[in-house]
């Protein structure tokens, strides 16, 4: 068996007290400081390459486990079958995915940290994952814990007679809860996303509670009222990409498992000493009962009783507010011995949901083909581009992956291509700019929490990518690229593709005005649509501090790497474009003049306000500098403030390391890898 194990070193410095000219830039500062003030770390991390694991094997400890005579002592399985366990927490590791910025989701398996395991709602999951620990000894680092996770709830639904599309490995374990820090409850979370009212929290957050997965089950801020609960449900899996069918389909697993509730003491108090919340006093969330007669098997019963029965509200043994069957008048008795929670119930009180449950009651087959996609797409889109998945098991690229072409035969001779855009570049100095702009842009949708966007796909050509503000321009840019795409891109000769075009131009522009060469790799593919929404530049923050750190941490650069990045090229036109009266460099030349110049002036705001993350500020002496706050949070931010101050005084070394982040940024999205010898 082939081990590969690597370690990842993500060191963030310490920040230190810096001048923060902020109106109420003291609140603003504490915020920061708390949200990202912690000690020097190193990140290891452990995965496989996908050959290591004997999957088979490997699905036969897993079905062994749920059915295993030696039912542990710690949290015997409910109905001699420990599925449904572990069905929750595949579901409670991946359902922590938000599309707003890409963070949770099983990638990196932070539920067995805090904060995620203190989560309420991930309560008792810590003995799901004390019944997995000895399938991850044996298996050791070739197996990733997000991998069992997911697998184990995956095998369980297959097992139980559930549909399954197919399994995604290659998740990569976080060495912590760190990245997790951002979902809460914690003062990272509180100074990025604050939810004054817990239970009514909004976008960016995931859920509408800091603590539970998506929604409170008893319904809005603890009321029973099962239509107050449909608008949270509707928005919180909205948040997470999830459609109305998709929603009730995923929720149609309720069909397994039972909830947990039946000690009235309440939780910590149920029994005691290490059989603490077992049998009797088994406690979870606090309330008690099953969806369906048959909670081990595969059935559309959870849809079929919810429209048989109409629901009574009582307050359940757990001393929490339930629902019990009551038969419809003329219905034969008895009622079966089932129960739900407020959430179940509102999937009959919206019209959308009651047509859907309707449906999926009526229709086996159209559950199945929602549940096995939902199912997937929840558990994998965190895992980002199919050519991110590895295993045997992988189903083709599902639309939540938002494919990519496969690569062409023959590429061009990028070679040559390089020399036709330095004679553009030569016919005009602002071109530059414009060029190594439109690279910047096209690959600054990267988003390293969930591996989308980037330049691969070249989707910036399309909308919504060209609409957005920072794009402004881009048609006329890629006008001046057409004939060098036509020049190249031909049957004979080979493929170029815009997405090569675009990075090739972007790195020789940086060369020509005075950066160092960079190594150019080719083998990018073109979109026929532009990106999700969801890439937009992220315009929520309250404030360019908070935007400057969180940018960094969602693209995945260090410190170093995007403060070198900030000082890329800048034209007058786009200032003009953005604005602004005048720019600090005419745009011929890649140097340090950007950091001396942030350091160097006194800056005001435009009518004197700026606090938001995109306010702007002229140069006090003249108007014809102009910034906006985002620049400005390099020399406000103690922690970029000493990057700006070295790059400012040593103009080879921010070359440097413009030239290492370059490369970096412009290939963070190719997991397709390089192909054969297209490097130049
Ligand atoms: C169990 C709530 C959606 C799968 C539970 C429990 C609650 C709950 C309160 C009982 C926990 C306990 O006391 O042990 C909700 C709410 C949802 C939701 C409010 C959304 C509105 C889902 C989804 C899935 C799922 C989307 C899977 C795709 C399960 C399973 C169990 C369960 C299998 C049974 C666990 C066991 O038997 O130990 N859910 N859930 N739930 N949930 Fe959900």
């Amino acid at each position: 068996m082939r081990v590969t194990a690597a370690t990842l070193a993500l060191v963030l410095a310490r920040g230190a007290n810096g001048g923060c000219p902020f109106a109420n830039g003291g609140a603003q500062k504490d915020g920061v400081r708390q949200m990202f003030e912690h000690e020097d770390r190193l990140l290891t991390s452990s995965f496989n390459d996908g050959d290591s694991v004997p999957w088979d094997e490997l699905k036969a400890d897993i079905v062994n486990l749920f059915v295993s005579s030696d039912s542990q002592d710690f949290w015997p399985a409910d109905f001699g079958h420990y599925g449904p366990f572990f069905v929750r927490l595949a579901w409670h590791c991946s359902g922590s995915y938000r599309t707003s910025d890409g963070r949770g989701g099983c990638d990196g398996a932070r539920i067995r940290f805090t904060p995620e395991l203190d989560w309420p709602d991930n309560g008792n999951l810590d003995k799901a994952l004390q019944l997995l620990q000895p399938l991850k000894l044996k298996y050791g680092d070739a197996l990733s814990w997000g991998d069992l996770i997911v697998l184990t709830g995956t095998t369980a639904i297959q097992s139980m007679g559930g549909p399954v599309l197919g399994f995604c490995a290659g998740r990569i374990d976080d060495a912590d809860g760190y990245g997790s820090l951002t979902l809460g409850p914690s003062p990272e979370q509180e100074a990025l996303a604050p939810c004054p009212v817990n239970g009514d929290c909004k976008f960016p957050l995931g859920q509408t509670t800091v603590g539970l997965i998506y929604v409170n089950p008893e319904g809005h801020l603890s009321d029973p009222v099962p239509e107050g609960s449909v608008p949270d449900i509707r928005d919180s899996f909205g948040r997470m990409g999830m459609n109305d069918d998709e929603t009730v389909g995923l929720i149609g697993a309720h069909a397994f498992g039972k909830f947990h509730g039946a000690c009235s003491l309440g939780n910590g108090l149920c029994g005691s000493g290490p059989l603490k919340g077992n049998g009797s006093n088994t406690y979870t969330s606090g309330f008690e009962g099953k969806w369906t007669e048959t909670p081990t098997l595969w059935t559309n019963d959870y849809f079929a009783n919810l429209l048989e029965y109409d629901w009574e509200k009582y307050v359940g043994p757990g001393g929490k507010f339930q629902w019990r069957p009551v038969l419809k008048p003329g219905a034969p008795g008895p009622a079966a011995d089932i129960q739900m929670l407020t959430t179940d119930v509102a999937l009959t009180r919206d019209p959308d949901y009651l047509q859907i449950v309707q449906e999926y009651a009526a229709d086996l087959d159209a559950f199945d083909t929602t549940f096995k996609n939902a199912w997937y797409k929840l558990t994998s889109r965190d895992m980002g581009p199919v050519t991110r998945c590895i295993g045997p098991d992988v189903p083709p690229a599902q639309p939540f992956q938002d494919p990519l072409p496969p690569a062409p035969e023959q590429l061009a001779d990028f070679g040559a291509a390089r020399t036709a855009v330095a004679s553009l570049l030569a016919s005009d100095p602002a071109h530059a700019a414009a060029v190594s702009a439109l690279a910047y842009n096209c690959a600054s949708t990267f988003r390293a929490t969930d591996y989308l966007g980037g330049c691969n796909g070249a989707r910036i050509r399309f909308e919504p990518d060209k609409y957005w503000p920072a794009n402004a321009g881009v048609d006329q840019v890629l006008q001046l690229l057409t004939p060098i795409k036509a020049q190249f891109d031909t049957a004979n000769n080979g493929v170029l593709s815009w997405a090569d075009l675009i990075v090739l131009a972007g790195t020789v522009a940086n060369e020509v005005a005075g950066g160092l060469g960079t190594t150019f790799c080719g083998g990018r593919v073109d979109a026929d649509h532009g990106s999700n929404d969801f890439l937009a530049p992220r315009t929520y923050y309250s404030s360019a501090l908070i935007a400057a750190r969180d940018n960094m941490q969602v693209m995945g650069l260090t410190p170093i790497e995007a403060v070198a990045l900030s000082g890329r090229l800048r034209s007058p036109e786009q200032v003009a474009l953005m604005g602004g009266p005048g720019s600090y460099s005419d745009g011929t030349a890649l140097d340090n003049t950007y950091f001396s110049m942030l350091l160097n002036e006194m800056w005001e705001p435009v009518d004197g306000v700026a606090t938001t993350a995109l306010g702007q500020y002229y140069r006090a002496a003249s108007q014809e500098a102009f910034v906006t706050t985002s620049d400005l949070a390099l020399i406000w931010d103690p922690l970029f403030k000493p990057i700006v101050e070295a790059y400012a005084t040593n103009r080879e070394f921010f070359q440097e390391q413009f030239a290492a982040a370059w490369t970096k940024f412009m290939n963070a999205d190719r997991f397709d890898g390089p192909r054969g010898n297209v490097c130049t």
